[in-house]
């Protein structure tokens, strides 16, 4: 068997906070609404001179640094974004120079919306085994500030911006992540329109669509992935679910019979990040010490495409 070890973890958030009741002044909410329906207190909002790449560079060196390993032993750079500051080049290749990894370091984004970072994650681990270098840094970036209509209730006081950077390692006697991933073409219940859109590119989402699709596919990819793994709920430390309800979180924890304790997250102070809540979680699940050497972590992602994706990951 092989596979990644997660080795670190970094993270970077936007200055601004943006509370309920900042947006009960743009749009007819209330603190009581969001809260209830969502678990949502706070999230974030990039301001003046706040960008992606600067979001993504600050992760990143914090998950480096952590992980006291030198730019030229990464072998692998990837994003798991869709709002960086440009279609192209991927923020993926600023970073390749900004940090100064070698040339033949394989850098680009990625858009799997959500479930993004999972994306990542298995891309990653396919990639490092024919890398010549076994480190990887994976992030998940999104300013999703920019793609949001706050003019729209039902969007507007879900999402936020951050970066969440984790570095891995691939090693032959290292666990496979047993990744799943899964899409259902679906361009009509979540969808951003890309360049050529008359209309500004803002998010559109019929939430209950997506909520009924979130609470079946969740708990069953998660039973694949232990399947896959030959484990059991009880095997596992952690439960990191994308940040986007903390209602399907919970649907989800009472169907699998997941101990609450192992299942806490941050979408009181986050929002919906997108493809940057996996790694925002881990990253404050490690620093916290939540989630301690050798103990395993099962990353959970869905969201635009359809997409899903789940993968365990033990922090080294
Ligand atoms: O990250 C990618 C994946 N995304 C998701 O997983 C999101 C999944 N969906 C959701 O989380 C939920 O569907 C939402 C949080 C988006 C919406 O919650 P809901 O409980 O499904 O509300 P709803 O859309 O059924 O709306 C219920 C009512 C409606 O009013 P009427 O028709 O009952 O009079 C809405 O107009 O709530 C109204 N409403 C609001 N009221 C106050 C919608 N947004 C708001 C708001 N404040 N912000």
């Amino acid at each position: 068997m092989n596979g990644l070890k997660l080795v670190s973890t970094g993270s970077a958030m936007p200055k601004g906070v943006v509370t309920n009741e900042d947006l009960t002044k743009i749009v007819d909410t209330s603190d009581e609404w969001i809260t209830t329906r969502t678990g949502i207190h706070t999230r974030r909002r990039c301001g003046e001179g706040e960008s992606h790449t600067q979001l993504c560079l600050a992760a990143a060196r914090q998950a480096l640094e952590r992980a006291g390993i030198a730019p030229e032993a990464v072998g692998v750079c990837l994003i798991a974004t869709f709002t960086g500051d440009h279609l192209n080049p991927a923020t993926a290749c600023i970073l390749q120079k900004e940090l100064g990894f070698p040339e033949d370091t394989v850098c680009f984004d990625l858009n799997a919306a959500c479930s993004g970072f999972v994306y990542a994650l298995h891309t990653a681990q396919c990639l490092l085994a024919a890398a010549p270098r076994k480190f990887g840094l994976v992030l998940g970036a999104e300013v999703l500030s920019r793609v949001t209509d706050y003019t729209d209730r039902s969007t507007c006081i879900l999402f936020g911006d951050g970066a969440g950077a984790a570095v891995v390692e691939w090693g032959e006697d290292y666990p496979s992540i047993h990744a799943v991933l899964g899409c259902r073409g679906d361009a009509d219940v979540l969808y951003t329109p890309g360049v050529n859109a008359e209309a500004p590119s803002y998010i559109h989402m019929e939430g209950q669509s997506v909520f009924r699709f979130a609470v079946e596919t969740v708990p069953r990819c998660i039973s694949q992935v232990l399947e896959q793994a030959g484990l059991g709920v009880e095997d596992v430390d952690r439960y990191v679910f994308h940040q986007a309800n903390q209602r399907i979180i919970d649907l989800a924890m009472r169907k699998l019979h997941l101990p609450p304790e192992k299942c806490t997250g941050n979408i009181a102070h986050t929002g919906n990040t997108s493809a940057a809540s996996v790694p925002l979680l881990l990253d404050e699940l490690v620093s916290t010490g939540a989630l301690r050497s050798g103990q395993r972590a099962l990353c959970v992602g869905f969201g635009a495409g359809l997409t899903w994706g789940g993968a365990l990951l033990e922090l080294k």
